[in-house]
């Protein structure tokens, strides 16, 4: 492996699928109103037109925007309302802005010549690492490889690559692994031959291996499952709690504490409880965290309700139970406050999205909840 120091010399397999897949694009490649033209400023524009928009629909308006602003300082000159009219339907207008507001940076700053570095394109409003890449190789010719989603699926299935493009780690060293395919100084017919490969025939539910110019060479082909690829990495297994809640009713009111302003949720209000230790009964994790919390004893009663809700690094179960004051005042002892709220005027706070949910069923169920609550608390 090459995994540090000096990079091995490229082996005769890696030549030979870098001109495989030259030869095919040759006479392969989609004939695109963008690879008819030279000019940086073309390809810069269909770029940030193909950035989050097919190729099909892209077509028509980069015709019509090319010939109503036909050069950088056209752009740079024309009024931003008029670029976002000319864009209008392709949406994202994010790329139109960017892409005028860099027009005219450049026509301010360089007199309208282009970069011809990296991290000089990345420094350009709306230009990312894949289209700086991808302008420099395919309008400057610079040997620099230039992978969008196409790309990465082929190089994927080609190198059953193990690791999940999308993080950052798999990434590079797909990167890596692509740069050495590369032909020197055929980037930009290298980089859109990926491209249209992953679009035509290496596509993401049915690749046509069999007319495919890397097929010799397709480590995922010669396993036979190409769509294994690219993996996915499995989700990181998230730690899982129980978590009570208390709803604790009188006269129409119910009781809600405010979390602690520092930490997570914080200041939010919820329906007072807590984790369950482990090998704690729920009953007695709840009856735990109110005297914890707001230093009362209670009764727990029904459960009302199960939630189950994914954090970033959590999973819990949050399970509601009714509960009833056998003695104490609610005080916020652990927490930051304390109120009685009519169940009416609960949507005054700001709750997690658990407790929203408690929130929602609460008012949905109020009228016959609150009968029946009324009923059971005068025969007790
Ligand atoms: N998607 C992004 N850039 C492209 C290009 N130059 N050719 C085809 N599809 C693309
Ligand atoms: Fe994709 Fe099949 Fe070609 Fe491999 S052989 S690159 S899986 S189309």
């Amino acid at each position: 492996m090459e995994r540090e120091g000096k990079p091995s010399a490229i082996s005769e397999v890696e030549r030979a699928i870098g001109e495989a897949l030259l030869r095919w694009y040759e006479t392969r490649h989609r004939d695109l109103p963008w690879r008819r033209r030279q000019d940086p400023y073309a390809i810069w524009v269909a770029e940030a037109m193909l950035q989050q928009t097919r190729v099909e629909t892209v077509i028509p308006y980069y015709e019509q925007f090319l010939a109503r602003f036909p050069t950088l300082r056209d752009l740079a000159a024309a009024p931003l309302e008029e670029v976002l009219k000319a864009w209008e339907g392709l949406g994202y207008y994010a790329r139109a802005r960017h892409l005028h507001a860099a027009a005219r940076r450049l026509m301010e700053e360089r007199g309208g010549e282009f970069p011809r570095t990296l991290a000089e394109w990345r420094r350009l409003p709306g230009v990312g690492p894949y289209m700086a890449a991808a302008i420099l190789s395919i309008a400057f010719g610079q040997d620099i490889v230039a992978l969008d989603g196409n790309a990465i699926r082929v190089l994927a299935r080609l190198f059953s690559f193990d690791q999940d493009p999308r993080r950052a780690s798999g990434w590079r060293q797909l990167q890596q692994r692509a740069q050495r395919l590369l032909p020197a100084g055929r980037a930009g017919s290298f980089n859109q031959a990926l491209m249209d490969l992953g679009a035509t025939l290496c596509t993401p539910k049915s690749p046509r291996c069999s007319e495919c110019p890397l097929q010799a060479f397709c480590a995922a082909y010669a396993q036979g499952n190409p769509g294994a690829f690219p993996v996915r990495a499995p989700r990181r297994a998230l730690p899982h709690y129980d978590v009570t809640a208390g709803v604790i009713e009188v006269d129409g009111q119910v009781l809600i504490a405010q979390r602690p302003l520092q930490g997570m949720l914080g200041g939010l209000w919820e329906f007072p409880g807590g984790k369950a230790e482990p090998g704690e009964s729920l009953e007695d994790c709840l009856r735990r965290e109110l005297r914890e919390e707001l230093g009362i004893e209670v009764e727990v009663r029904e459960p009302l309700m199960t939630l189950r809700h994914a954090y970033t690094h959590m999973r819990i179960t949050l399970h509601v139970f009714r509960c009833r004051i056998r003695s104490g005042a609610p005080q916020p002892i652990g927490c930051a406050d304390v109120r009685w709220v009519p169940i009416a005027e609960l949507d005054h706070y700001a709750f997690p999205r658990t407790d929203q949910r408690i929130v929602e069923w609460l008012r949905q169920e109020a009228p016959s909840l609150l009968t029946r609550w009324t009923t059971d608390q005068s025969q007790t």
